[in-house]
């Protein structure tokens, strides 16, 4: 008598996204505003290649388009949610987010990365790449899981996503993704943002090779020291404003 395998429903990675449609006159306000902004601000290097990352600050205010994306991100969240009740309550209030644009020109990337001190991380898409090579967003197994090799050099261990205008994905921070490099004389525009939740619990990034472990691990060391700094400045009495918005 032989018996019956199982499989148990171990750590399986969501991944959520959400279009919606008629977003066009949305995106167009989106894209002047993150245009004008890369014309004022030189910008930050984190895993952006070639290509244009904003400050951490875009989401942080009262605009009606800032109110709406923070909604759609809250939107996104919810199935994030649902089903995780602590001490018998879903934790549907407490978030704060922070977010930042993106511009890759043609042969813009983004490194393989992950956003260390989140819990969830996701991407609005304000421009299309539904209809051109590149510029897809490519999320790998962190889990190493056993997998054949596939005879077209294709990879199971990647989840290849070609970003929608007006598309929005939510990962956990803890995934390991980047970006193809772009392949349009039209730029591809984004948003990314983070979330943070104190009775969250946050995960520890797992070490895949040397470059990978660098990479996650350089912004995480570049955040301690920022919050190192302003450790200081408070305890002289010095106030800096926070990047994140309550959600
Ligand atoms: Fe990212």
């Amino acid at each position: 008598m032989s018996g019956t395998c199982i499989q148990h429903a171990t750590f399986p990675v969501p991944v959520f996204g959400i279009t919606w449609p008629d977003s066009g006159e949305f995106n167009q306000q989106l894209e002047t505003v993150i245009l004008r902004e890369q014309k004022a601000d030189p910008g930050i290097v984190r895993s952006n290649v070639d290509s244009w990352h904003s400050s951490d600050k875009l989401l942080l205010g009262q605009e009606q388009w800032q109110i709406a994306l923070r909604k759609r991100i809250k939107e996104v969240l919810t199935p994030a949610i649902v089903g995780k009740a602590v001490e018998g309550q879903e934790l549907f209030d407490g978030w704060s987010v922070y977010g930042w644009a993106n511009v890759n020109p043609s042969g813009g990337s983004n490194r393989p990365h992950v956003h260390p001190d989140s819990i969830w991380s996701g991407v609005y898409y304000v421009s299309d790449c539904s209809a051109i090579d590149g510029g897809d967003i490519i999320f790998s197994d962190s889990a190493c899981i056993p997998v054949p090799k596939h005879a077209s050099g294709q990879s199971f261990r990647e989840f290849r996503i070609k970003p929608e205008a007006g598309q929005m994905l939510l990962f956990p921070s803890t995934l390991i993704h980047r970006v193809d490099p772009h392949q349009s004389s039209t730029p591809r525009i984004s948003v990314a943002f983070n979330l943070s939740h104190e009775s969250w619990e946050l995960a520890s990034a797992p070490w895949v090779d040397w470059k990978s472990f660098l990479w996650m691990h350089l912004p995480e060391f570049a955040s301690k020291c920022t919050r190192w700094k302003q450790n200081a400045l408070s305890a002289v009495g010095v106030k800096r404003a926070s990047t994140a918005a309550p959600l």
